[in-house]
This record gives structure tokens, sequence and C-alpha cells, in this order.
């Protein structure tokens, strides 16, 4: 089942789009829009087995740097196309581990994009940090770059677990990379838990939640352990009998998820939980939650430029992303070409369908009405596929009253299943076992 960070959903996305058609889409941003920005750094210092990200194991500095210069020319590539200076609302580092950048190649990254675009004066500026990678001095270099924002990759503190994921990282050493960010002024805390890790259960999640808690980040991520070892070799390494079952794996989430309310966090969406004051637990009480490629945000951006090998674009015209294999986006970028693999062009019908399965991923509501008529579509091109909601309607996950839809609350970990009766893309097979709930 997708999980909707865009729609239609990246594997939809062909060759048929290339750089032309990013050049112009680009060229069409006439300055009025909120612009965010994505950068990707594909390196990690050791693989996590579990690891589904985009990213390959290095401890080489040249080559490194050599990707990092690659990321400077994609900028300039992208600045010749823009017809306006745009403005920056958010601006995420992601990976793979963005510090594996030194601190000097990120400050000259920063400057660049500094150069390119103008920062809305609260602009959040993010990056995923490696908690075991990151000491004091990379604290100063971000602070001194204007990060706002730091999500810290944590998944589990039980040894075990650890053990079994090949990710040894202790309390303190996260504690440490918490206190030093906070002494700098970065207060703007994420962190990322998993469920269903090999020898997960109930009972270590809850020790590694109390832990969570001592160190009170403004913001948590709690997904659950997608294993596909036939597509992510290095899954293999994870032994399939200490994965938990799906029974299991329900009681796991439910056990952080309550924890966490209880300690006055707001649960939000699907796997997100903030502390009330937090701008995602203020975008979730106001409706102004969206989505995007990195999950839940608080971006209100029209387009997001993606810089970095498989980044993903989304402009007001359609969705792009980059070649994956970091060879044939730097050959891209060679031949002074937009390192465009793939995309789609969306059509009116698209852009209904994106907006009602964001109305329901990111609130649980939908009025189809109101959006058919916003996007100036017949009422009926609003419908879901046929049939697609019967059987959750008649268990209770969903109720409609006219033309509004709305999640019961008790089931909001089923809204992807409720999401995806509005996708025109869905595969049959996938369709099929929505169906069949
Ligand atoms: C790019 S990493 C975070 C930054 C940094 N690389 C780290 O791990 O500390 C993004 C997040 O994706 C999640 N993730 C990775 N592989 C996953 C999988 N197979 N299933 C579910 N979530 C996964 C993890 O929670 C991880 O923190
Ligand atoms: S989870 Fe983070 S540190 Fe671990 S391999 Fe994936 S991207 Fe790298």
């Amino acid at each position: 089942m997708p999980r909707y960070t865009s729609y239609p959903t990246a594997p939809h996305f062909s060759a048929k789009i290339g750089a032309d058609d990013y050049r112009e889409w680009l060229g069409g941003l006439t300055g009025g829009e909120r612009v965010s920005l994505y950068l990707h750094v594909p390196f990690c210092h050791q693989l996590c087995w579990y690891c589904g990200c985009n990213t390959t194991v290095t401890r080489n500095p040249g080559r490194i740097d050599r990707y990092a210069g690659y990321l400077m020319r994609e900028l300039d590539l992208v600045a010749a196309a823009l017809p306006v200076r745009p403005v920056l609302s958010h601006l995420h580092w992601g990976g793979g581990t963005p510090t594996t950048l030194g601190n000097r190649q990120l400050t000259d990254l920063m400057k660049r994009v500094q150069e390119v675009f103008t920062f809305e004066a609260d602009a959040e500026i993010a990056i995923e940090i490696d908690p075991r990678t990151f000491d004091g001095r990379d604290i100063g270099a971000l602070a001194g770059a204007g990060f706002n924002r730091v999500s810290i990759g944590v998944q589990t503190f039980d040894p075990q677990v650890q053990e079994a994921i090949n990710r040894v990282q202790d309390f303190a050493c996260v504690e440490r990379a918490v206190a030093g960010l906070r002494g700098a002024g970065i207060d703007n805390i994420s962190m990322d838990l998993l469920y269903g890790l090999p020898h997960q259960s109930v009972d270590n999640l809850r020790t590694t939640v109390a832990d969570v808690l001592e160190l009170r980040p403004a913001r948590i991520s709690l997904f659950g352990y997608a294993h596909l070892p036939a597509r992510i070799l290095h899954q293999r390494m994870i032994d399939t009998n200490a994965l938990a079952g799906p029974a299991e794996r329900v009681a796991q989430f439910e056990a952080v998820h309550d924890a966490l309310v209880d300690a006055g966090y707001i649960a939000i969406g699907l796997d997100h939980f903030a502390l009330p004051g937090d701008a995602m637990a203020v975008a979730w009480r106001t409706g102004t939650l969206r989505r995007n490629f990195q999950g839940y945000t608080t971006d209100l951006a029209d387009a997001l430029i993606g810089i970095g090998a498989s980044s993903i674009g989304s402009l007001p015209r359609g969705y792009v992303q980059n070649h994956v294999r970091t060879d044939h986006w730097r050959a891209a970028i060679d031949d002074g070409r937009l390192p465009v693999a793939r995309g789609i062009a969306l059509d009116p019908q698209m852009r209904l369908d994106r907006a009602i399965i964001e109305a329901i991923m990111c609130g649980g509501r939908v009025d189809l009405d109101r959006l058919s008529k916003d996007f100036g579509m017949p009422v009926q091109a609003a419908e879901p596929r046929p049939g697609a909601m019967k059987r959750l309607f008649e268990l209770g996950i969903a109720r409609r009253e006219g033309a509004s839809i709305e999640v019961n609350e008790e089931c909001r970990p089923l809204l992807r299943v409720v999401a995806a009766a509005f996708d025109r893309f869905l595969d049959p097979d996938e369709a099929r076992h929505a169906a069949a709930l």
C-alpha cells in the first residue's frame, strides 16, 4: 500500500518526462509561489541492516567531496533555469546522512543556496543527523549555517535490537547530541523511532519510549519497519524469525502511541507525534498539515525543488525525479543537463485526486463537493473508484454524509487504505488487497 508521499506515486513516473520538461516547468515559476528545497546526500559511514533509504556506505572523503562538487553544479543548473529568485520557506537536507559531508562542504553549499534563493524570515532549515557520527564541531557548523531543526535517527535504544540491526548507539551519544544542539540554540529536535524490528517487543519499546521521554524531543516519527528482502538485499541480514507478526506489530504501535499521548504528545496523522506547541501540532489543529516526500510536513510550498541523486521535485505542472545512480546523475550534470530521469505531468483529474488523498492522509476527512469546485471539476470526478469504499463503510472504518467522507478516529492507522479508494493508478493486486480488508 503506497505511503502517499506524492500522488501519483513514484512508481508511476516515466522516462517520457525529462530534463527539457523540468527546465520548462522551472521556467514557469513566477516568483509568486512559495518554494522549498530538498538536498539529498546518499552516504553513510555504516549500513543499518533495516535501511530502505537510498544510500551507500563510504568513508572515502574524495568520493564525498566529488559529490558535494556536483551538488553545487546542479544548483547552478537549476539557478540558470529559474526566471526569478524564489523565496524559500523550507530547506531540508536528507539522506543517507547529510553530515557525512564535511563542515566546510556543508557551509559552502549553504552559501551557494543563499546566493540562488531568498530565505523567508522564519524559514525552516532542517537536517537529518546520525548521532553516532556527530560531534561538537558539527554542532557549531550547523548553528553557524543557520539550521534551526534537526532530526535525529534513534530507531531503538534496546541493545539486543541494536545488535540485530547493526546499529549500536547508546543513550549517552543521543543525549550528548541533544544537549549540544539545545546549547547552540537549536531547540526544534525531531527523533525517528521504529517498531516491528527484530526482537522488538511491547516491553522493550516501552523502555525505549521512556528513554526518549527523558530527552523530550518536540517531534517524533514512529515508522513500522518495512521488510522487503527480495528488493533490499542487505535486509537479508535480518533474521525473519525474530520479526513480529501483524497483530504484535499493531500492539507495538499502540503501546508507543499510548505512552507518548500519556506523556502529553499529540498524535498526528498516521505516524507522527508532537508536543502541543510544535509547528506540526499547530498545523494538525488548524487543518494546514501537508504531505511531501519526507512524510508529514508544515511546508505549504507550491513547488519543491530536489537536488542530488534520486531527489524528487514537485512543480505546479508535475513531478520529476533525478537519476538514482550517482554515476548517471553526474554524467547528466557533466553534459550540462538537469539530471532528471523520469517524472509525470499532472492533468486536472490527477490534481483533484491528489488534493483528496492529501486531505484524507493529513486530516482524515474530505469534502468532495468543495474540492471538485475548487478544482473546477464536475462533482462526479471526485467520486472514489467504483466499489472501493463499500467495505470501508460496512466495517465502520469511514462514514459518508452527503459529499463528506470522514475516517473513524480509531481507524487512523488505516488512512492509507481509505486514501487508496481515490488512487486511480492503484495496481489491481493492491486494490484487491485493500478491498479484501
Ligand atoms: C535518512 S534516515 C535518518 C538519518 C540518519 N541516516 C540516521 O539514520 O540516523 C531516515 C529514516 O528512515 C527510517 N527507515 C529507514 N529504513 C526503514 C525501513 N526499512 N522501514 C521503515 N523505516 C525506515 C528510519 O527511521 C530512519 O531514521
Ligand atoms: S538508517 Fe540512516 S544511518 Fe542507517 S543506513 Fe539508513 S540512512 Fe544510513
